[in-house]
């Protein structure tokens, strides 16, 4: 027995609405209700009101969609019981559309292939000197005459527009300079950087994004920011296993990451949570620094303030955890120095500013392995394909 009872006036909108999903933009080649297009469908005794809205006024091409969305109508209700009110869309419709349709098209120049090294900076937890280390790479590995990009992806604690003297005197962040829709990152020793501390007003202001958000920023930071050519990128990822880092293992299957850890053996278990973390998006660990080490002070006793062993016992533990693959090396023991904190204080990055200093000399010597290790070509995608 066939169903012969008139459809209800919600089963109605239903089907119209499903068949609306079959109409297709002319000029942007998807379905009308994924760009927004569609705005409310109303049915009452049989008759459907189904509203347009275009993305310009005078859309070149208005008829072309207004016919197929009536006869896409008309093949559910009948000939005459659809009724196609065509509008606009508002400045922030649009802006919606134009977000959506760049995000599923956006390229992403430094994922896998691409020829910039990519090198992210993790750790367990916060403060451990973690934006210092990478504030310091940079500006090393910059003068060292590579070209360097600094992506700070810890948007909660951004760190590294202070840490590399991009502010003004009122703790305000140099912002980026706009060209069209392009965003050109301001340099500091050499270093292109961008940070979410660049677009706020009030450098006091909180960020309080949650997932989507945060992983919206950093695919723009990556995706958006000209940093042109870049031979390497630094990332100085927020602490521990959040949102931001899965959401870079994603979008940078291909980055190096860098544990910075502190001497306190109770660190270790979070910093090589990290790492592994890390691992399981497919990002190789390169190495362990530790930081805040011991230091040798002038009557020639050493000062463990946080211990000792713990960059040791995190490269040891990492390199075990992934049996067959290169193993973790500690790639340097950063000293605890009061001119490094200055430094860092003031905008100018002990590499630079004090290089005898022996925090300095530590942080030269690991940029130095870093890049050593990039040079040799082994285990990295060429990008080439045989012919
Ligand atoms: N080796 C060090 N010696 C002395 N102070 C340090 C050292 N490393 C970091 N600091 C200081 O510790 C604080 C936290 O460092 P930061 O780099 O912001 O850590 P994180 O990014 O891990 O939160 C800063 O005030 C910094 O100057
Ligand atoms: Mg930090």
């Amino acid at each position: 027995m066939t169903d012969t009872r008139q459809p209800s006036d919600a089963e109605l909108v239903e089907r119209v609405t499903a068949a609306l999903g079959t109409v297709i933009d002319p000029e942007l080649r998807r379905p009308l209700p994924e760009l927004g297009m569609v705005g409310e469908v109303t049915a009452r005794d049989g008759a459907v009101t189904v509203e347009i809205r275009l993305t310009i006024v005078g859309c070149p091409a208005a008829t072309t969609i207004e016919r197929a969305v009536t006869s896409a109508v008309e093949g559910v209700v009948g000939e005459g019981n659809a009724v196609i009110q065509v509008g606009v869309m508002t400045p922030e419709q649009r802006t919606a559309l134009t977000e959506r349709l760049r995000g599923a098209t956006r390229r992403m120049p430094f994922g896998p292939g691409s020829l910039t090294r990519v090198i992210a900076v993790t750790s367990g937890k916060g403060g451990v000197g973690k934006s210092t280390v990478t504030a310091n790479l940079a500006a090393a590995l910059a003068s060292d005459g590579l070209n360097v990009g600094l992506v700070d992806a810890d948007v909660h604690g951004f760190s590294i527009p202070g840490l590399l003297g991009l502010v003004d005197a009122s703790g305000r962040a140099t912002p980026p300079t706009r060209v069209g829709d392009m965003i050109v990152p301001p340099r500091a020793h050499g270093v292109a950087v961008i940070s979410i501390g660049m677009f706020l007003e009030d450098p006091a202001a909180a960020v309080a994004w949650r997932g989507p958000m945060l992983h919206r920023t950093i695919e723009q930071f990556l995706g958006d920011v000209h940093f042109g050519d870049l031979d390497v990128l630094l990332i100085d990822l927020p602490p521990g296993t959040g949102d931001v880092a899965i959401s870079l293992g994603q979008l940078l299957p291909n980055a190096e990451v860098v544990v910075v850890t502190t001497p306190q053996h109770a660190a270790s278990d979070v910093a090589v949570r990290s790492g592994t973390v890390a691992r399981q998006s497919g990002q190789t660990v390169v190495g362990v620094v530790e930081t805040m080490s011991p230091v040798v002070l002038a009557d020639g006793s050493t000062l463990e303030l946080f211990g000792s062993g713990g960059g040791a016992r995190v490269a040891e533990r990492l390199s075990s955890a992934s049996p067959g693959t290169e193993p973790v090396a500690l790639l340097g023991s950063v000293p605890l120095s009061s001119v490094l904190r200055e430094g860092g204080d003031t905008g100018s990055p002990v590499v630079l500013g004090a290089p005898a200093d022996p925090a300095a000399r530590a942080l030269r010597a690991i940029a130095e392995r870093l890049s050593r290790r990039g040079r040799g070509l082994s285990g990295r995608s060429l990008g080439l394909s045989p012919r």
